[in-house]
């Protein structure tokens, strides 16, 4: 066990505030609103360690420096650790900023089960735990939970399919529609939320044939627990694009309607490989759900997290959508939690409490959007990025100009 320079008192600390929470919290179990058992630990001045999962993705980028300045504005001070998408990295992570003198911790989490262990040492010494957009499990040590309506990802995923192919109105009746389905990173617990928003869209059309993945991973008897054969380890581009290989190889000459994809880089490993395996397809030629299959059309392609790649391809056609999550609205509530509990309260949510395996964690739900080309109903343009500082106005004109997949 590793202490850090204050280990002992902090630890008797810890356990002064464990036995009051059992006289004071909400009944332990509850799946609302729901207390912390460090509520008396922080306070304005103390040191908030940051960890999150890796540089190499634009969002948790994006995230880090926003929760630094809102932190830091809030009258805290703070350390930030990338992990380099290595589990053993962020244990380390966690474990220096604990003996950096850290009093609360805000994670985001390579792979949710790993990091337990150093999460537990964290709380152990008096931690407040913040489970930051993935949660963390199987622990008792997470006492809160901010993240964004993680079905919704899927259920704005599938919804854009169903509509571009007209699924409502018997498109694909007559020749079914070909598809590919992709879930998020098997060690990540957003991954099959995602997919359970879409696959239950998605699967009565499947079942009525208007639906067929030509590689047989995904059936009608396809139920949301098979998530993981079609997941995407670590999120990672190449490994997509080679699973993309391999469907393409099963498609042969036919063509392909849709793909869904719940993240952009996943989404840019199945545009290369389409344009490896099957040049002829072009964003130029949009699939159409009238008239005859054109083998030569372009598939309608989802995605996920707003980053500027997907912007540049939504704006050229060669991706439908990306559900964009205003990540600064998360780096506020995880703000607001931490200057409720420096401020002697006890933060209490609305939306329902998630279990991590362990206990139901407080959770706070924020509402992603969806950014298309052609924005209808409360659907976004891609120039909200700019609007709520996801990336500037130069940035934006920026990759505007340079699509990917020519
Ligand atoms: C996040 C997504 C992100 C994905 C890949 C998920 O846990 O919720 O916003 O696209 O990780 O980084």
């Amino acid at each position: 066990m590793k202490f850090n320079k204050f280990g002992k008192a902090v630890s008797i600390a810890a356990v002064g505030i464990v036995a009051l929470s059992t006289l004071t919290a909400c009944g332990g179990g509850t799946s609302r609103g729901g207390g912390s058992s460090q509520t008396a630990s922080l306070k304005k001045g103390d040191l908030i360690g940051i960890s999150m999962p890796t540089k190499a993705d634009q969002r948790w980028n994006v995230d880090g420096a926003n929760l630094v300045r809102d932190l830091e504005k809030a009258g805290f001070k703070t350390k930030l650790a990338y992990a380099n998408n290595s589990t053993s990295q962020q244990s380390n992570d966690i474990n220096n900023l604990v003996s950096a003198g850290a009093k609360a911790i805000v994670v985001a989490a390579v792979d949710g089960t790993a990091v337990g262990p150093a999460v537990k040492q964290a709380e152990s010494q008096g931690d407040v735990v913040v489970s930051y957009d993935r949660l963390i499990m199987n622990t008792d040590a997470v006492n809160y939970y901010v993240t964004f309506d993680l079905e919704r990802t899927g259920i704005l995923e599938a919804n854009t399919i169903i509509n571009k192919l007209n699924l409502k109105n018997g498109g694909g009746k007559d020749t079914p529609y070909n598809i590919a389905l992709f879930a998020g990173s098997d060690d990540d617990n957003n991954a099959p939320y995602f997919f359970k928003g879409a696959w239950n869209l998605l699967k009565p059309y499947f079942e009525s044939g208007q639906l067929v993945d030509p590689s047989g991973l995904v059936t009608k008897d396809t139920t949301n627990a098979d998530w993981k054969k079609i997941s995407v380890h670590a999120w990672d581009q190449s490994q997509a694009q080679k699973q993309m290989d391999a469907f393409m190889t099963k498609l042969g000459q036919k063509p392909l309607a849709a793909v869904l994809s719940p993240y952009d880089a996943i989404s840019l490993g199945v545009m290369k490989s389409i344009k490896n395996a099957r040049p002829d397809m072009t964003p130029s030629i949009p699939f159409s759900a009238t008239g005859t299959q054109n083998k030569s059309a372009w598939p309608i392609i989802t995605g996920q997290d707003g980053m500027d790649i997907a912007i540049t391809n939504i704006t050229y056609g060669a991706q439908e959508q990306t559900v964009f999550k205003n990540v600064a609205l998360l780096a506020k509530q995880t703000t607001s939690l931490f200057t409720q509990i420096a401020d002697g309260k006890t933060p209490k949510s609305t939306d329902s409490a998630m279990n991590n395996g362990k206990k139901d964690v407080p959770t706070w739900l924020l509402k992603s959007d969806e950014l298309v080309k052609n924005p209808t109903g409360d659907q976004k343009g891609l120039h909200y990025e700019v609007e709520v500082g996801f990336i500037t106005e130069a940035q934006y004109k920026k990759d505007i100009a340079a699509p990917i997949i020519k």
